[in-house]
């Protein structure tokens, strides 16, 4: 699928989207192999019907990332997805996760107090980047001076999903990083601590405790999952509100909007626009008669512009009644970390729109998407404000 790669369908590859819909909702790309799923309730089929649709990654051939995650719970299905997922649930409840929203609110607090007085930043550099890094870091327990090389990984890792993921960059990072947490895990096996990593040593299933690859496995998904996702979370919803300036004043009188602005954010541009499945048997979906051990891509970014579900969803309109997205996708894999993201949305631009005044796009700022097809998210986010 080469219009993928050019620049311009990078940043708005919503028209393409919409063409598939119409045309070729299920449609298999000879180049790579894989049927792209365009419409809505084909997408959320996929997602959730784990039975034909199932999550293992890479299907039989894991390599690089594949590899990295193919003991964690994304990539697992049932039964061993549920024991997996039952060892870390507790951590993620919207309970667990209030309890972080002091220290999340203080992050935001600390990180744009550094930039108030210069009227104008990178976003993305200042905010929406290490505020989501912190707080996965310090809830695994990751001292404070491996925070740079933490995000870095996770930078690869993101990449690899592009490009090809047996270069050497990639799998040094993958060493690199496998050695860290192998590191961290014996010391964490020796002297425990309250964090996440000391949990899920202790946890078993059945009486059994997790294999080193299982608790690898659950540090890369976290160390990726919590962290690029968010941060694009958080930039897209600043592209949005710039973007949107009558909804920027309404929520600076009513900030009670900013839970419903959020989830707009996740449908509009969501933060992962596809996931993979690979099909575990013979199964027709749409009109399309798939065969057993296909790839499957669901594009959850064409799912929520589906007029077939939202009126009018070419338009950011943050008083949508009732917003059924698949920003988090559907089902048994819904996303973990849901709470603690809208959390971390929630906090970072409640203290955005009150430190940063007059916030604005920096004039003729060149916009770029990183370079992910799955990943939506931007390079940069150059904005200016009122200095303190
Ligand atoms: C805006 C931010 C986020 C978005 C858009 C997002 C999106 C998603 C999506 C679409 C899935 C479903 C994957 C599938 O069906 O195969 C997922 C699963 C997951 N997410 Fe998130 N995520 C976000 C933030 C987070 C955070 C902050 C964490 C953790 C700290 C997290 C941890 C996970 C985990 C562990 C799974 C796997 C769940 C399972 O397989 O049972 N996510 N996420």
């Amino acid at each position: 699928m080469d219009f993928i790669q050019s620049a311009e369908h990078q940043l708005n590859p919503f028209p393409h989207y919409e063409r598939m819909r119409e045309t070729a909702p299920v449609h298999y790309d000879e180049q790579s192999g894989s049927w792209h799923v365009f419409r809505y309730d084909d997408v959320q089929r996929a997602l959730s019907e784990y039975a034909t649709f199932s999550s293992r990654m890479g299907g039989d051939d894991a390599s690089g990332t594949g590899q990295l995650f193919a003991a964690s719970l994304i990539a697992t299905d049932p039964p061993r997805h549920r024991q997996l997922r039952s060892l870390v649930t507790q951590a993620f409840t919207p309970k667990a996760v209030d309890a972080l929203a002091p220290r999340i609110a203080a992050l935001s607090d600390e990180l744009l107090e550094g930039i108030a007085a210069r009227g104008s930043a990178d976003l993305i550099k200042e905010l929406a980047y290490p505020l989501p890094v912190i707080v996965i870091a310090e809830l695994m327990g990751i001292p404070a001076e491996d925070r740079e090389r933490f995000k870095q990984w996770s930078d690869v890792i993101v990449s690899q999903t592009r490009t090809d993921s047996t270069s050497e960059n990639h799998s040094g990072t993958n060493m690199e990083m496998t050695e860290y947490f192998l590191a961290l895990i014996d010391q964490r096996r020796s002297r425990p601590g309250q964090d996440l990593i000391s949990t899920l040593l202790a946890a078993e299933i059945d009486g059994q405790k997790l294999t080193v690859p299982e608790l690898l496995g659950f540090c890369a998904l976290l160390l990726v999952a919590g962290n690029e996702t968010t941060t694009n979370l958080i930039g897209n919803a600043v592209l949005c509100l710039a973007e949107y300036p009558g909804v920027m004043d309404r929520l600076l009188r009513d900030p009670a909007l900013l839970p419903q602005t959020i989830e707009e954010v996740l449908r509009f541009r969501s933060p992962v626009q596809s996931m993979y499945r690979v099909t575990l048997a013979e199964t027709t979906l749409g009109d399309e008669l798939i065969p057993a051990g296909a790839p499957i891509v669901a594009w959850i970014g064409s799912a929520n512009r589906d007029d077939r579900h939202f009126q009018r969803p070419a338009e950011f309109d943050v008083d949508r009644g009732q917003n059924r997205h698949l920003a988090f996708g559907h089902g048994i894999h819904f996303c973990l970390g849901a709470p603690l993201a809208r959390l971390e949305a929630r906090i970072a631009l409640a203290a955005l729109l009150s430190r940063l005044p007059g916030l604005s796009l920096e004039q003729g700022a060149h916009l770029e998407r990183m370079e992910s097809t799955i990943i939506y998210g931007l390079k940069e986010l150059p904005v200016r404000w009122q200095p303190a």
